[in-house]
């Protein structure tokens, strides 16, 4: 069968819950097609969320796979593996690991053939109001990913300084100018502290200014407490290397991001000079105008593919 043909049966195969598409379906089946023939596999999946892209590539592999792992840091999305997988995980198939990825070495050996991150909150995370994630439903300033995290928005908000505010807002959020805000939340949290996403939202509107029109004024001071909170930058420079050392020669390594600053540490990681494989691509890989169209949370997507030392013949194993 053709590389088109098999795509397309599988992306055929495979349902989804309505508004948790994955993002970047094909590009993502594309990335681990050359694998097809190897057997048996071994897969490990960092970001279940609702395990889009790990139901497309079960669907694309098959009895192929011996055993699977996936992770998730939110208890929510571990409880939907368990109860969408039982069959595989009964049947010894399928490992459900709740915890960050940075600890994967802590659950599971590699070698691995085929390994992937989907950055990021998911759209169920972010359409709960409960979870503090997004300005547009008022919950508390939560935002952590792990509910047994002590860590919370409102800490951050509430207890750094104005200067802490001010480098958070500046390097995370890449926020030109945050200093009108964050004088006024240092101002404000004087009198009450702030316990609300509508608050913080509705103070930025009303320093920053809202015309309600345009990317909302809030959306870059939430992207950066939300990478604060769940210390994603830090997880993803330090766990990316020990993914790519714990690939099988010729497996491979898909990461999907949202943000630039954590494109920027893929790309620079996958071509340090003392790793062994490469950057399957020279340039990143992102979605097509179709999809960014049907999926809006697709649009700030970037995939990267890194590939472990030379490439195995397909149907051959070099490692246990
Ligand atoms: C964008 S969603 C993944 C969606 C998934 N690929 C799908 O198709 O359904 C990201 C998920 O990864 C989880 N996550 C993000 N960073 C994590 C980390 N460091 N460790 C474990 N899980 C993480 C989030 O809790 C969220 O459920």
């Amino acid at each position: 069968m053709e590389n088109a043909e098999v795509l397309t049966k599988v992306l055929q195969s495979v349902s989804f819950d309505p508004g948790h598409e994955p993002v970047m379906p094909v590009e993502i089946l594309e990335a681990f097609l050359p694998l097809k023939g190897r057997s048996p596999l071994r897969t490990f999946d960092g970001t279940f969320g609702r395990g889009g892209h790990f139901k497309l590539l079960m669907a694309l592999f098959g009895q192929d796979v011996r055993e699977a792992v996936v992770m998730d840091q939110d208890m929510t999305a571990v409880e939907h593996a368990r109860r969408d997988f039982q069959t595989e995980v009964e049947a010894g198939r399928l490992k459900v690991v709740h915890g960050n990825f940075s600890e994967f070495s802590e659950h599971v050996q590699g070698p691995f053939d085929i390994m992937m991150l989907d950055l990021g909150v998911s759209s169920p995370q972010l359409d709960t109001a409960d979870r503090g994630f997004s300005f547009y439903h008022d919950g508390p300033l939560d935002m952590r990913m792990n509910q047994q995290q002590e860590l919370t928005a409102e800490i951050i908000l509430n207890t750094a300084s104005e200067d802490e505010l001010n480098n958070l807002f500046r390097e995370l959020g890449e926020v030109r100018r945050p200093f009108r805000v964050t004088r006024a939340v240092v101002h404000d949290r004087k009198t009450k502290a702030f316990k609300t996403t509508r608050e913080l939202a509705g103070l930025i509107e009303r320093v920053d200014g809202w015309r309600h029109k345009g990317v909302h004024p809030a959306t870059q001071y939430f992207m950066a407490l939300r990478l604060a909170v769940n210390d994603e930058l830090g997880v993803l420079r330090t766990t990316l290397p020990a993914m790519m050392a714990a690939l099988s020669p010729g497996g491979r390594l898909a990461v999907l991001t949202f943000h630039s600053l954590e494109d920027r540490i893929v790309k620079n990681i996958f071509k340090q000079p003392d790793v062994d494989g490469r950057a399957v691509h020279k340039k990143v890989i992102v979605p097509t105008q179709e999809e960014c169209k049907r999926n809006s949370r697709s649009r700030s997507a970037k995939l990267r593919i890194f590939q472990r030392g030379v490439q195995d013949e397909p149907g051959h194993r070099s490692s246990p």
